[in-house]
């Protein structure tokens, strides 16, 4: 046997823990200074002019579709390679989603069909920055430019791009909105948690975007717990019938310390991707994944290799191979159609043959900033053996 290898475990360091003690110790607990201090810290990282910290990306994203009042009657397009928090916010606001199949041999919806799915009832257009690589942004923009329909609102699931690149920018400003996740098995973690940036606070003529997603994500109470507090100020209104979303400070102290550390925790993930993709670059069979070309640069979040004539019984049988010697690989995603819920609202995978041929042979190989050089090494090494021999 040789060593257990996780698939995506959290990098907590002693620095994280007595940030979270300080907090525990203050006196004040939920949303305070320390959510303010994380999401300066976003804005900045992002290059973009608003930030908003939250309980998980799924609420950032249902947080937009509601304070834009995008309900039943209107049109969401999104892609259904995704994991289902992009497509369930869309169902929440009685929406059925219409879905895009992804381009063929890519896991990134199709941009040129987008095109052909807008109505005149579409509001918005979720893309998917899958294993943290981002969209071509300027070319899904175009396509609404093109046709006068720049009132459609686009969000970028950036859940897994935190830190990724787009045209030497980081990603956070380039869409209407970015909403990030800061879950446990991602890059950066606030153990649960997620983030909006954006840079229009009059977007669609609103006055003051900020304060109406804070408010609406606070129970569309006037006044925020910790403002609340204070002696004498007991007086609120509730404006709407908001969400119950908020980050803790205690996550935000974790978040804090995660984003000072976070440019070496990529670099090493960058490492992992090197030592995978060396290994695999002279297999004949091996569809590595691209984490930098001209356009953009992978925030490293997932090695999605895929392997060429494989059906998803081989796949299967060297994720099992590799759980025997205790390596954890993961499959990214399984496309939405395929689900339960989703055959019951009518969908049938057949509609999104791009989507299942990249589901089929798709393996992921874990990337994360605790996973040495040398058990990356070994990993691979022992995928290597383990596809080999199901061939
Ligand atoms: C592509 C994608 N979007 C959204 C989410 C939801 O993130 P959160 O758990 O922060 O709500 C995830 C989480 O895994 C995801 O993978």
């Amino acid at each position: 046997m040789g060593k257990k290898i996780t698939f995506s475990p959290p990098d907590i360091t002693k620095e994280e823990i007595n940030e979270v003690v300080k907090v525990l110790e203050s006196g004040w607990i939920t949303s305070g200074p320390k959510v303010a201090q994380f999401e300066e810290e976003m804005k900045k990282y992002c290059n973009a002019n608003y930030a908003v910290a939250l309980g998980s990306a799924t609420a950032g994203m249902e947080l937009i579709l509601k304070v834009f009042d995008i309900k039943e009657g209107d049109e969401v397009i999104t892609t259904p390679y995704t994991y289902t928090a992009t497509a369930n916010i869309i169902v929440h606001r009685g929406i059925k989603p219409t879905f895009v199949d992804v381009e063929k041999d890519s896991f990134i919806i199709d941009i040129e069909k987008i095109e052909k799915a807008i109505t005149p009832k579409t509001k918005a257009i979720i893309t998917v920055d899958i294993a943290g690589v981002p969209v071509d942004y300027d070319k899904v923009k175009a396509i609404l430019k093109k046709l006068g329909r720049e009132d459609i609102i686009l969000i970028a699931d950036s859940a897994h791009s935190y830190g990724a690149s787009y045209k030497g920018q980081k990603v956070g400003a380039q869409y209407d909105f970015h909403v990030f996740s800061f879950h446990a098995v991602k890059n950066l973690t606030t153990a649960e948690g997620g983030g909006i940036t954006y840079n229009d606070n009059n977007f669609h003529g609103k006055e003051d975007l900020l304060r109406e997603l804070k408010i609406t994500s606070l129970q569309g109470q006037s006044k925020d717990a910790f403002s609340k507090m204070k002696a004498g100020a007991w007086q609120y209104d509730i404006l709407t019938d908001g969400f119950k979303c908020n980050m803790t400070d205690l996550q935000a102290a974790i978040g804090v310390v995660q984003m000072k550390r976070y440019e070496g925790m990529l670099e090493h993930r960058r490492k992992i991707f090197e030592v995978y993709t060396n290994a695999l670059k002279e297999k004949e069979w091996a569809i590595v994944p691209v984490a930098k070309n001209e356009m953009m640069e992978t925030s490293y979040h997932l090695y999605t290799l895929r392997i060429k004539g494989f059906e998803e019984e081989n796949r299967n049988a060297v994720i099992q191979t590799l759980a025997e010697k205790d390596i954890a690989t993961n499959v990214h995603f399984i496309p939405l159609p395929m689900f339960t819920l989703y055959k019951n609202l009518g969908y049938k995978i057949e509609d999104y043959p791009n989507a299942y041929n990249q589901y089929k042979n798709e393996i992921t190989l874990p990337v994360y900033s605790t996973l040495s050089l040398e058990d990356a090494d070994y990993l691979v090494k022992e995928l290597i053996k383990a596809v080999e021999s199901n061939m």
